[in-house]
């Protein structure tokens, strides 16, 4: 009889525009302030009497910046996008690894501000560094499968 009463509407769980913009500005800045301090580190040679490039610490700035910002646009997908995409079960694997890569580097960028030892502080560094340079391919391959499934259903 009453069958239509219980099949509600699924609530849209695409992020919009601006959302969407937000979180690739964010990955893209966290990852180019990141590389900055890659490459300040690991490729530029040293200035004379320097003890560490001095990009490095603004590379660091920015990259605290990105972080605030990204973690505000990770918030407000959290409410919007990752827990009712969740519930409703679609793209779990590559939408919830990528939610894990985050939880993940902010764990690590936490650790990276207040470890001490040296073992920790390095294992911290590793796992944030590796992790970071494979979140922009998490982010490409969430977001193009995630299309092409709604192209196909769209027509
Ligand atoms: C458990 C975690 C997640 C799940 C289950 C999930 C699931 C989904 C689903 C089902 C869609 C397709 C929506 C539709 O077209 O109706 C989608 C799209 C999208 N997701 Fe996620 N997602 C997760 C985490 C994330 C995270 C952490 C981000 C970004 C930081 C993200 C960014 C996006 C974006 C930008 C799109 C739109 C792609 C487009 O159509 O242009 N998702 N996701
Ligand atoms: C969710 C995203 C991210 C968060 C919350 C985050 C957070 C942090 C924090 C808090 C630090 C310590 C800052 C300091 O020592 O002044 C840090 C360092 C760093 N981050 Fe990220 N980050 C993220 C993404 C990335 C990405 C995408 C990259 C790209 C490669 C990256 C590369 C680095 C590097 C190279 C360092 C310095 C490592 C070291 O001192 O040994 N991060 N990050």
């Amino acid at each position: 009889m009453h069958e239509g009463l219980h099949q509600r509407p699924r609530k849209a769980v695409r992020p919009g525009r601006r959302q969407r913009l937000a979180a690739y500005w964010a990955s893209a800045l966290l990852l180019a302030s990141g590389g900055l301090w890659l490459v300040a580190h690991y490729l530029l040679a040293l200035p004379e009497f320097a003890a560490r490039h001095p990009l490095e610490p603004w590379a660091m700035r920015l990259h605290g910046g990105a972080t605030l910002f990204g973690l505000a646009v990770f918030g407000s997908l959290w409410g919007d996008h990752v827990l009712p995409a969740w519930k409703q079960g679609r793209h779990r694997s590559h939408g919830g690894a990528l939610a894990l890569f985050w939880l993940v580097l902010i764990l690590t960028g936490y650790g990276l501000y207040y470890l001490s030892d040296e073992g920790a502080r390095a294992l911290a560094s590793i796992s944030h560094i590796t992790l970071g340079t494979i979140l922009p391919v998490g982010l490409a391959m969430h977001v193009s499968l995630a299309r092409r499934l709604r192209q196909a259903h769209t027509g």
